[in-house]
């Protein structure tokens, strides 16, 4: 977007507004490089900018459509750039007037950019930094709708084509980022993209985080009665997520489960195939299972190839696949389009995929069936 169209973006929802021609994307520090490289293949005429750990601001240089969308897996969020506030006063006086009465109140979403680098840090440190920035976006959104009166819609959850102010929330000392987008199916409905998950005290691991949030993310309709098998489960977070909703579960994996999920295999509501994906045959599995999903640390190729040989076993019950990709090595990287496209087609439509805030070296892609 050039400078004239963003201010005449920014004129329409906040009234004259000097905007700058840059887009700003949340994503997690560790996968910066990717993000940086997925840009420059999937939009040449964005150029990278500013930027802190977890945002990422580019400059476009050519005119940009206003309903223009960032075609990117890494960046979990995006919009357009407003610049930067000192202090919550400063916010508010900052955004100019609405025109008339008749102006749709806008939403507003405050969320904290990723400071730290998810790879490096334990997943208890993890979880309390989280709770911290989400105790401080929350303190300071209710700040804003009170110096702002009116000025907002007091729920945050937007409808598409509602405008959302977004405002970043950096260091204590760091000055508010403040950007904007319209909201679409491309955009989340909770500040920063998507909701992060902690994981209780007793969940076997973190996949519970990545599943809770890509359930979220995704909106796939798993209910409570549904069946769901997954390819590498142990030790057993995702299944937990599952049963947890009262989803039953088959899970493949040569792997030990956690001991948490011994009362539900002596309940039936969870079944461990102690075997590689490989020596899976269909009578191991449930008649009716709506859900294959795969998080087994294997190259996203060779995954996708016991997901292919599971998901035809399993139709015609099956609704969707959730599969998780390990980013292991960089040549992954270049090949992921192609893994993609081939994911996509055991489904209808073009898969869906993103990194999620719980990630590590991975991302995760879904497809309804
Ligand atoms: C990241 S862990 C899975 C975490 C698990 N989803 C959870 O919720 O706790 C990866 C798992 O993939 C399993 N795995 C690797 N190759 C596999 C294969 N060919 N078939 C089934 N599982 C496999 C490993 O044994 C390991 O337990």
């Amino acid at each position: 977007l050039t400078p004239a169209a963003l201010s005449t973006i920014s004129d329409l929802v906040f009234g004259p507004f000097d905007a700058p021609g840059f887009i700003f994307a949340l994503a997690q520090p560790a996968a910066a490089p990717w993000l940086k490289e997925e840009l420059k293949e999937r939009h040449p005429e964005l150029r990278f900018a500013f930027s802190r750990p977890g945002l990422y601001t580019f400059k476009a240089t050519t005119l940009i459509d206003p309903e223009f969308q960032l075609n990117s897996v890494f960046a979990r969020h995006w919009g357009f750039s407003l610049g930067a506030a000192a202090t919550t006063r400063e916010l508010v006086e900052t955004l100019p007037k609405p025109h008339g009465d008749d102006t749709e109140r806008i939403r507003l979403f405050v969320s904290a950019r990723d400071a730290t680098d998810n790879t490096e840090v334990a997943n208890s440190a993890l979880d309390s930094s989280r709770a911290l920035a989400d105790k401080r976006a929350a303190a300071v959104r209710a700040e804003v709708l009170t110096l702002t009166g009116d000025r907002f819609h007091p729920s945050p959850t937007p409808a598409t084509g509602d405008w959302v102010l977004d405002v970043i929330l950096g260091g204590e000392d760091e000055p508010y980022f403040m950007g904007y987008h319209k909201h679409s199916a491309a955009h989340g409905r909770v500040p920063g993209g998507v909701q992060r998950a902690s994981a209780p005290s007793g969940a076997p691991s973190r996949a519970y985080c990545k599943l809770q949030e890509a359930l979220a993310w995704s909106e796939l309709p798993v209910r409570e009665g549904d069946c769901a098998v997954e390819i590498g489960c142990a030790p057993g977070g995702a299944v937990a997520a599952l049963l947890e909703r009262g989803v039953k579960v088959t899970g493949i994996d040569p792997a030990d489960m956690a001991p948490e999920l011994e009362e539900h295999a002596a309940s039936g509501n969870f079944v461990h195939l102690k075997c590689a994906a490989g020596a899976v045959s269909r009578s191991d599995l449930p008649r009716r299972a709506q859900w294959l999903l795969c998080d087994a640390n294997l190259a996203p190729q060779v995954a996708l190839r016991y997901i292919t040989q599971i998901a035809k076993m399993l139709r015609p019950h099956l609704r969707g696949i959730v599969f998780t990709l390990k980013l292991n090595d960089e040549s992954v990287l270049s090949a992921l389009p192609g893994v993609l496209e081939s994911f996509g087609r055991l489904g209808k439509g073009s898969p869906r995929a993103i990194q999620l805030p719980s990630h590590r070296r991975e991302i995760v892609a879904v497809v309804l069936v």
